[in-house]
């Protein structure tokens, strides 16, 4: 198993409060999503059939729900919040000079 590192993904300025994007990192589609002052990197691809969940809203503070077919999953976690055990990989990531690094 290779080593993790840190790889640059969004500058901060860019993601505003209560807003998320997608970020291409290596080969990985990554979502960072600002949210209450926290930033959450989660696996950019909804686990059913692969929509791109920066396209979902939020049902409630913590719950994105994709665009697709409405799977729900909670950003803090990326537990999948319905009957399926699929959730989304999240991403430990940090902010260092006005610029999002995740670890991959
Ligand atoms: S692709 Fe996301 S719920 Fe179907």
């Amino acid at each position: 198993m290779s080593e993790k590192s840190w790889f640059f993904a969004f500058k901060e300025e860019d993601l505003a409060e209560g807003s998320m994007d997608i970020a291409r990192v290596k080969v990985t589609p990554v979502l960072p999503i600002n949210k209450s002052g926290t930033i959450y990197s989660l696996y950019g691809k909804c686990k059913h059939k692969g929509c791109r969940i920066s396209k979902g809203s939020f049902s409630d503070e913590y719950t994105l729900v994709c665009a697709g077919h409405a799977w729900e999953y909670d950003i803090r976690s990326g537990e999948d919040l319905g009957d399926e055990d699929e959730s989304l990989e999240i991403y430990e990531n940090k902010v260092e000079d006005g610029e999002i690094f995740v670890l991959l």
